[in-house]
Parts: C-alpha cells; structure tokens; sequence
C-alpha cells in the first residue's frame, strides 16, 4: 500500500522496510501491520490529543512521575510546550509499561521502538498467522471463560505487583492468540500507588473482564477478585503468585453492602453500555 505519512520518516530510517495494510484506526490510534526486514510486526500511530478532556487526561496522569521540574511547570502552566510534554508522556506511558510488563513476564506484545510518535511492536497473531481476534469478538466454552479469566485475573495481579493498572481493561483491550489472552492498550496506564482512583480503576478493570467473561460461565459473576487483590495490595502483601479465592467479606460494619453491590452492578452496566458504544463505533470504522 501507498506509505502513510506518519510512517515515511521510519521507512527512510530503516526502522521499518514496508506498510502492507491498515489494521484499525480507532479515535486515539491507527495501528498498520508493517514488514521489518524478514518480520511481519505491527505500527501503533498515536493521533493528536485535541479532543480528549483534559479531565480524563488529569485524572490518568495524577501520580504519573513528571521526568523533571522544567517538564512539571511547563504542563502546570498548558504552554505549547507543556501541552507537546504532556502528549509525548501519553505515548511514553504505553511503551513504558509495555518493557516493565515484559520484563515482569505478563503477556504483552514486544515492543522494538518508539520513533516520531509510532511505536512498533509485536503482531500478536491466531493459529493462522492472522492478527488475532479480540476478545469481544469470540465464542468461548464455560471451561475456556474460566481459563481465560484465571490467566487475566492473575495478569492483573502481576500488574499491580509492578504498581501498574491497566485503566481501559475490557474485551476490547484483550487479543486471543493460540497462547491465549494478551493484554494490549495501555497509554492510560495508572500508578497504583499515588492515583486517589486506582482502587476504583482496578475495581473496574476486574469487573469488565467478569462481566464479558461471566456471559459464558456466568458463576464467574459471583466473584470478587478485585476488591480481594486490592485489599491484599493495601496491606502490602500481594505477590505475583498470592492464591486468590474470588471470595471477599465486605466489612459489614462500615461498608453498606447493598450499596455495594448496588455500585459494582452500576459498573457493570456501565462496561456493557461503554462496550456497546465501542461496538457502534467499530461498525462505523
Ligand atoms: N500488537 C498487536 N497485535 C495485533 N493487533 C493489534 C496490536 N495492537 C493493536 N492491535 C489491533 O488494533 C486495535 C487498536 O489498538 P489499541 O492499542 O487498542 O488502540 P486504540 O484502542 O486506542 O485505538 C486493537 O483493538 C487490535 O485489534
Ligand atoms: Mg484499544
């Protein structure tokens, strides 16, 4: 195909030899499969900020470390610098987490390089060698629902032993290949530690995993591993291999139950309207 522009400036740097065909262009990237030398790989162009509310970015970025103090008053100030900052640390953010999560063995695609705002990486692919499907997009046996959500769950568990959360986890964000799941998308990636909405964030990583992978083994809807891993985290003795039961005691004592469950109902409900949003938009593209 004619070579996008995003993607000349990597084909004159020999990063890349070939643009063979568009993947999927979404509202924040496009991502193309290109050819480097003999390898079949995948380029992640990352399109321009603009319309993303600054809310959302705020809320993200919050105890995402700043690399230095000229870099933090150039964003607290929104000069075009501060804003050129803030977008390459969007981008920065996915390739970040993408080495940490690998070298912390979490299944992720392998990432080559970051150059003029493209990150190339790993085509993660099905048995066929075509890109992989996702995970909103296949038919799953009872038995293979619980597989998958065992190896995500621990997936997230590994995660937040590196102090990471997804942020966007849904069925969306989750390829199939013939190893099973890989988790993709991480630009929004947020630091369990300093962000006042992790908990909630992780609560709902957990929750749009269950609710996609609850609609075949729909026991899966009775567990609770997030606000489980959570507390776990809190107390800070969660490890990479920390058994986890899906079982949890809410505090009766302080916590209203009813509106708990009340809360994570309206979670789900909001994953599955955000899902369908998504679908709407997909069908579109
Ligand atoms: N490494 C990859 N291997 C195979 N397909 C990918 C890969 N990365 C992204 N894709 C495909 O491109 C789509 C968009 O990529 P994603 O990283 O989710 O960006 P966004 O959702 O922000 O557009 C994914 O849903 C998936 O279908
Ligand atoms: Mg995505």
């Amino acid at each position: 195909m004619k070579t996008p522009p995003s993607l000349q400036a990597l084909i004159e740097e020999g990063v890349i030899d070939e643009v063979l065909r568009p993947l999927k262009s979404g509202k924040e990237a496009a991502v193309y499969v290109v050819r480097a030398g003999n390898e079949v790989r995948c380029a992640k162009v990352f399109k321009d900020m603009g319309h993303r509310s600054f809310q959302k970015r705020v809320q993200y970025q919050e105890g995402r470390k700043s690399r230095g103090s000229r870099e933090t008053r150039a964003v607290a100030s929104g000069s075009r610098y501060g804003r050129k900052q803030q977008e390459d640390e969007w981008k920065n953010a996915e390739v970040d987490a993408l080495f940490q999560l690998r070298a912390a063995g979490v299944r992720v695609p392998e990432p080559y390089s970051f150059l003029h705002g493209v990150l190339v990486m790993e085509l993660i692919t099905d048995a066929n060698d075509f890109a992989a499907p996702r995970l909103a997009e296949v038919e799953l046996t009872p038995e293979k629902a619980r597989e998958f959500h065992a190896i995500l769950v621990r997936e997230v568990v590994r995660m937040l032993c590196c102090g990471l959360i997804h942020g966007d986890l849904s069925a969306y964000n989750v390829l199939v290949g013939p190893e099973g799941p890989v988790v993709i998308d991480f630009p929004q990636v947020v630091s369990a530690a300093g962000n006042n909405a992790a908990r909630t964030m992780l609560l709902r990583d957990v929750n749009n995993l269950t609710a996609t992978l609850g609609r075949w083994a729909p026991e899966l809807l009775d567990t609770w591993y997030g606000e489980e891993m959570w507390a776990i985290f809190e107390a800070g003795q969660l490890q990479p291999d920390t058994p986890l039961t899906g079982e949890f005691t809410f505090d009766e004592h302080t916590v209203d139950l009813d509106g708990v469950r009340d809360a994570i109902e309206d979670a789900r409900q909001v994953a599955l309207i955000r899902q369908q949003g998504r679908e709407a938009q997909d069908d579109e593209d």
